[in-house]
């Protein structure tokens, strides 16, 4: 499947680029530097839509200052590359003046979510990333959007945005692709240094280790302590949160949860001076399978065989 996707700079050239599309269409929102891990919400949305929009934008509203937006990589050329391998109609890969044309005056507060956890060491990420989820909806009126669980609390974020709004679009959640050590794929990947990387496995070995024993039907506390001891023994990891939360609220769950509750084990850890997040959906009280993931290689940087488990 090769074809170049019509490339809009603007928003005039996207509104002509849609106005030729019949049927259904799907979005799927990036900042670019496209890995393994967005092709396959790209080939998800084209399983599930007639026509898949990607964006591409590094969004300046959800960095704070001294955060990576001036080094975040964008490498449009090769996106657009890997994107007509995957069945990309539209790429909308606007400057921000063509999506911010004005100060906007309108911000949006996702609420309690917004300050827990990534929101507790980005107050005002959540919020930009609400600006700019909503702006973007309004530009293409998607049928569904695709987002990663890999920034599972964003999802969680998008999808209470969407209910409580009203936005008339369905939200979809594909599962993390991990490298074959395990590591989940991220843009940010490539800041990690060779020695780095392989601190960096640590995260998803401790998310075995509380898959492991939940799977034991132990309670929450037991769960924590697992995860976070692989990481506070891993040298060069410098653990910000472990924590079991619910998928949707992102409220905290504890040893009083009922068995067979849904949760989301979460982590996030600087290496070096990377920080990076990773994260496992598990039942409480026992029930869940190993951890969740399509693994590539890394090499090629495709699917192994379909949706492996990278335990
Ligand atoms: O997940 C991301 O890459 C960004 O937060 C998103 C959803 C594209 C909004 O800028």
């Amino acid at each position: 499947m090769t074809a170049t996707p019509v490339i809009a700079r603007t928003r005039e050239e996207l509104a002509q680029a849609l106005d030729s599309l019949e049927g259904s269409r799907a979005l799927v929102m990036t900042m670019g530097a496209l890995h393994a891990g967005h092709l396959q919400l790209v080939r998800r949305a084209h399983a599930l839509a007639d026509h898949v929009v990607v964006s591409i934008f590094v969004n300046p509203t959800q960095f704070a200052p001294g955060e990576d937006f001036e080094a975040y990589p964008r490498t449009l050329e090769a996106d657009v590359a890997a994107l007509s391998e995957v069945g990309a109609d539209v790429v909308f890969a606007p400057e921000p003046s063509e999506v911010y044309p004005v100060e906007p005056r309108i911000s949006i507060d996702p609420g309690p979510i917004a300050r827990v956890l990534e929101g507790a060491t980005r107050p005002t990420h959540l919020g930009g990333v609400a600006l700019i989820v909503t702006k973007v909806f309004g530009l293409v009126r998607p049928d569904v959007a695709f987002f990663g669980q890999k920034d599972a609390q964003q999802l969680a974020m998008v999808r209470t945005l969407v209910r409580d709004l009203d936005l008339p679009v369905r939200i979809e959640g594909v599962p993390i692709v991990r490298d074959a050590d395990g590591v989940a794929l991220s843009s940010r990947n490539r800041y990690l240094s060779e020695a780095e990387r392989v601190h960096a496995r640590a995260l998803s070995r401790g998310l075995n280790a509380g898959v492991s024993v939940a799977e034991g039907g132990r309670p929450a506390s037991q769960i924590l302590a697992a995860a976070r001891g692989v990481l506070e023994v891993e040298d060069g990891v410098d653990v910000d949160y472990v924590a079991l939360v619910d998928p949707l609220t992102f409220d905290e769950i504890n040893d009083v949860t009922a068995p067979g509750t849904p949760a989301v084990l979460v982590m996030a850890a600087r290496v070096g001076s990377t920080r990076l997040i990773d994260n496992q959906p598990l039942t409480i009280g026992g029930v869940a399978a190993g951890l969740q993931a399509e693994c590539v290689h890394e090499a090629d940087g495709r699917p192994a065989d379909g949706t492996e488990a990278a335990r």
